[in-house]
């Protein structure tokens, strides 16, 4: 079997173009603000292309840029800064914070309301409970990825492999809450292969490249491949064996082009959502 690649470039494509006229109709655009602490080269280059989806879909876009030996407090008042500012509707916090600030302590002080990455405890609590307000953009681009490829998750077993707040534990509920079994899996687990075998969609948000190896995919399985990681060549590749895993899977994401560009589109989507609620406009 030859996998269907999910293109979450070319989805992402069009749920932006779909934002791009629902923000044109409100009143006044949905604002979203960025800060970014440091000079970590890969959160430049995701600020930088939230921005510009954020101006090509005709946001207002704010982004401050501050040195990585910002005190928490500077970082605490441009966060209050954004969360008075009425034209700002979506903060986010780009993670990880250089050199011992704490960013779950940082990502607390952004309003619940304005909260469009998900992260703060009320936007994770209201998620465990399933009564989502503001879901993580990783997760909620995951579960339309899942949509779009018509992929039935009732009844399904599901394995999440990796327990961050950012992905694995938001997704593993968002996969409950669709009616999958879901196993949660993480760096110490014992029979990873053999779990992964026995599931029939396989998210791998570990981080480490070829940590899931293309033969342990159950064929037919469905595999969304979360992780980013740079080769010493250069190249980037995910978590999962990509040339085996899609030999055996009925669909899997690449990368890059896959999660990635999902993500992006979700925080926009957030943004919009916020937006429209803090104008008085229905939220679909
Ligand atoms: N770092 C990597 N991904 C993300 C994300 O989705 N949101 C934030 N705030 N930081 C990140």
């Amino acid at each position: 079997m030859s996998a269907r690649i999910l293109d979450g470039r070319a989805l992402a494509r069009r749920l932006n173009q779909a934002l791009k006229i629902r923000a044109a109709e409100l009143p006044r655009p949905p604002g979203l603000g960025v800060v970014l602490v440091g000079e970590d080269p890969a959160s430049r280059v995701y600020v930088r292309r939230k921005g510009i989806v954020a101006e090509r879909l005709g946001f207002l876009h704010r982004q401050h840029d501050l040195p990585a030996d910002s005190s928490l407090e500077r970082i605490q008042g441009v966060v209050a800064e954004l969360n008075d500012d009425p034209a700002i509707d979506g903060i986010l916090v780009q993670l990880p914070l250089p050199g011992g600030l704490d960013g779950r302590l940082v990502t607390e002080w952004i309003e619940p309301d304005k909260d469009v990455d998900g992260l703060t405890t009320i936007s994770a609590g209201l998620l465990a409970q399933g009564r989502p307000h503001l879901i993580p953009c990783t997760p909620l681009g995951i579960l339309r990825l899942l949509e779009e490829a018509e992929v039935s998750l009732e009844g399904l077993d599901a394995v999440v492999i990796g327990r961050s707040n950012l992905v694995g534990r938001p997704v593993a509920h968002l996969l409950e809450q669709a009616n999958a079994t879901v196993t949660q899996c993480h760096s110490r687990t014992r029979d990873l292969a053999g779990i992964v075998g026995r599931s029939d969609v396989v998210v791998a948000a570990l981080g480490h490249p070829g940590a899931v190896e293309g033969e342990w995919i159950r064929p037919g399985a469905v595999v969304i491949d979360v992780g980013v990681n740079r080769l010493e060549d250069g190249t980037l590749a995910g978590d999962v064996g990509f040339e085996v895993a899609a030999q055996r899977a009925s669909a899997i994401t690449p990368v890059p082009g896959g999660v990635g560009p999902m993500t992006i589109a979700m925080l926009m989507e957030n943004t919009l959502r916020a937006s429209a609620q803090r104008q008085g406009r229905p939220v679909d």
